[in-house]
């Protein structure tokens, strides 16, 4: 069977796999609000605890009806944590994640019932997620038999549906997975994840296991299914060359917290935080005129630091070339510096801010900043005094705007005289 095959959805079936109401394209279908995840670290004889991983701490975010929510960041950063939390496959440590409006933090396993057909989540590694005993046609029925739910027409009718929408060959239910590639137990992977018709699919780098060739052919056909099935996406992945493409809108990840939340146009557009700068520079510049160019790539200096004790302030203070001294004792909260971007720095990119060569640096930015290339540090102060100069400018603008609206307010009388004068 060719990886190429064309990917053609047939109809979707009516009744039984078709759950509650739908929420209208657009509207809050998750809502995370302060979510944590802190796995205890117990030591000796006892047990004690003596520490925590702070996995995942804090993450605000929604997701909408209809849309592709990509998460990206480096490894251990907590993107997994994260859509395990988000499909009650962990409990979190503290925090809020609601479903449809509906509070499902702390629900039970009855109550988690119907949540389980509407939430489904695609695994990283297509190898290890299927079973090899088991034929892809048991693979793909298990969630009706979990859930009780017989389609019409019957779960080997419905199957074989479901393998024909994600382009494999419906002949081949009785096969095992060793029997396929790479790229298509990944399809198996989402047959699977398909076959309740779920309103939320959190897709865990689904394609990172891949060979790049086939890394496309998957994507694209998520992208197909959302279109056709009008599904919403959470798209967990280290790179951001793959949610470039499918994302409505970015989450960048570092140690737990979001740094930067953006619409995709924004955040490639104008990155504002440091991190998010220094992620999209690593990725290759597929213009081969520019494949030597390395002057504005931007090295990260060292590790990520452990999630068992984050750095203090601004977690990336550490690597930061830009770290002035607010940035290791006070941490940035997540706001709203432009419509629809939301981010946690002190000194952000692409915005007025004080350019960090007016400021005193900290001797780790310093030693950062020497790994980052002049051409960068000369544009982020330029972005800067620019945007700067246009924030003075509307702000001038306003102030004449108010003046004039004030005077034209002003009794009758009064304009008159002042006219008169
Ligand atoms: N069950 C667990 N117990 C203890 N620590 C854990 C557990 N699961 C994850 N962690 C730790 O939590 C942190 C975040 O892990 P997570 O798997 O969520 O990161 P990630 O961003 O998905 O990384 P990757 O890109 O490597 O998949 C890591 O430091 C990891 O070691
Ligand atoms: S400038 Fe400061 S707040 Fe912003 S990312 Fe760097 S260290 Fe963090
Ligand atoms: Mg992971």
């Amino acid at each position: 069977m060719s990886e190429d095959k064309a990917v053609t959805i047939p109809a979707r079936s009516e009744g039984a796999t078709t759950l509650t109401k739908d929420a209208a394209p657009g509207e809050t279908l998750l809502k995370v609000t302060g979510l944590q995840k802190h796995f205890p670290i117990k030591k000796g004889l006892f047990q004690r605890q003596v520490g925590a991983v702070h996995a995942v701490d804090g993450l605000d975010f929604e997701v909408k009806s209809g849309e592709t929510l990509g998460v990206v960041g480096e490894s251990g950063c907590g993107k997994s944590t994260m859509g395990r939390l988000i499909t009650r496959l962990l409990e979190p440590t503290a925090g809020k994640v609601e479903f449809e409006g509906k509070d499902i933090t702390h629900l039970g396993v009855g109550g988690m019932r119907p949540l389980r057909r509407d939430v489904q989540m695609i695994f990283q590694d297509p190898y290890s997620s299927l079973n090899p005993r088991h034929t892809i046609g048991t693979i793909i029925s298990a969630p009706f038999k979990l859930q009780g739910v017989t389609p019409p027409g019957g779960i080997r009718a419905e199957v074989q549906r479901l393998l024909s929408v994600v382009g494999l060959n419906p002949e081949h239910y009785n096969r095992y997975p060793h029997e396929f590639s790479g790229g298509q137990r990944q399809r198996i992977g989402i047959a699977r994840a398909l076959a309740l018709n779920p309103k939320l699919v959190v897709a865990d780098e689904p394609v990172s296991a891949l060979d790049v060739s086939i890394q496309a052919q998957v994507v694209n056909l998520l992208d197909d299914l959302q279109q056709e099935l009008g599904l919403t996406y959470v798209i967990i992945a280290h790179d951001l060359s793959v949610v470039r493409h499918v994302s409505d809108r970015i989450a960048v990840m570092y140690l737990g917290k979001i740094v930067e939340l953006a619409d995709r146009e924004s955040l490639y557009r104008a990155p504002m935080h440091p991190y998010t700068k220094a992620l999209m520079s690593a990725v290759p510049i597929p213009d081969p005129r520019r494949k030597n160019t390395k002057s504005d790539r931007i090295l990260l200096k060292g590790d990520v630091p452990s999630p068992i004790s984050p750095p203090s302030g601004c977690r990336f203070h550490t690597r930061c070339w830009k770290a002035t001294e607010i940035c290791k004792t006070t941490e940035p909260a997540l706001i709203e510096l432009k419509p629809g971007q939301q981010v946690a720095c002190h000194h952000p990119e692409n915005f007025e801010d004080q350019a960090p060569q007016d400021t005193v640096l900290l001797t780790v930015a310093k030693e950062a900043a020497e790994l980052v290339a002049d051409e960068v540090l000369a544009e982020s102060a330029e972005t800067s005094a620019a945007v700067a100069a246009e924030v003075a400018e509307v702000a001038a603008e306003v102030t004449v705007a108010e003046e004039a609206a004030e005077s034209s307010e002003s009794p009758k009388g009064e304009s008159q005289e002042s006219t008169d004068k």
